[in-house]
């Protein structure tokens, strides 16, 4: 895709990001999406649970989602997760990788997670966080426009998150995006779209689970 496009693309939409966005998520994500790979795979040996963040800007929503799993995993032994964040962004994925975000940004998290996932800058004045090394391991990020015709990503995720992304599309784009985005989810995974993109009259092989949580048929 061409320079001035991309720029336009990063003009006309937001990269607002937030940890723990749309909270209901993460609760069928506990609830629901993870127990269910969890116990389908564990009696062949140790199962890792795969995640895709499609529009992942800086990072909140994939650094949410070690977060949700680390303490979904605390209890279970020989559980791994493995987490991708795409976005059209370059900027925003530099952000991503670092993990480095203002406290203020890590207000949402719940107070016993903030204690195990964020480290403090030494010096306080800097009010800057950083997510601690055992869950940055779990992510990886890529740069990636949804509009392409394909993409090499995996094609077996436990969940796709696209969430507050489809609404600057035209209806017949998210069509295509949505079609695209269930062929990477294997049969059983989680789709979460975000609350203000509900999937009425679209064709897809879907089943509505929760408020925009679809199960791929
Ligand atoms: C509002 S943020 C959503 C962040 C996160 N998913 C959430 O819900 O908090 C939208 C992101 O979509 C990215 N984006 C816009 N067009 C895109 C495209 N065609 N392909 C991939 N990402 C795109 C933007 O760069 C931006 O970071």
């Amino acid at each position: 895709m061409q320079d001035e496009a991309v720029h336009l693309i990063d003009s006309v939409t937001t990269n607002k990001a937030d940890f723990f966005r749309e909270p209901e998520h993460f609760r069928v994500l506990r609830d629901m999406t993870l127990p269910q790979p969890v116990a389908g795979r564990r009696s062949s040996g140790p199962a890792t649970i795969k995640f895709w963040s499609a529009a992942s800007s800086t990072g909140a929503e994939v650094y949410t989602l070690t977060m949700v799993f680390a303490e979904f995993a605390q209890q279970r032994s020989g559980l791994s997760a493995s987490i991708l964040g795409t976005d059209i962004s370059t900027e925003v994925l530099r952000i991503a990788v670092r993990a480095i975000y203002p406290e203020q940004a890590i207000a949402p998290v719940p107070m016993e997670l903030r204690r195990r996932c964020v480290l403090r800058s030494r010096d306080a004045s800097h009010g800057l966080v950083r997510i601690v090394p055992a869950l940055r391991r779990m992510t990886h990020f890529a740069r990636l426009n949804l509009m392409e015709a394909e993409y090499p990503v995996d094609t077996d995720y436990d969940a796709v998150f696209c969430r507050n992304i489809l609404i600057y599309f035209e209806p017949p784009v998210q069509q295509e995006v949505l079609s695209r985005l269930c062929r990477h989810l294997h049969r059983g995974g989680y789709l979460f779209l975000g609350h203000t993109e509900p999937l009425a009259g679209f064709k897809l092989q879907l089943q509505s689970v929760a408020s925009t949580v679809f199960r791929r048929a």
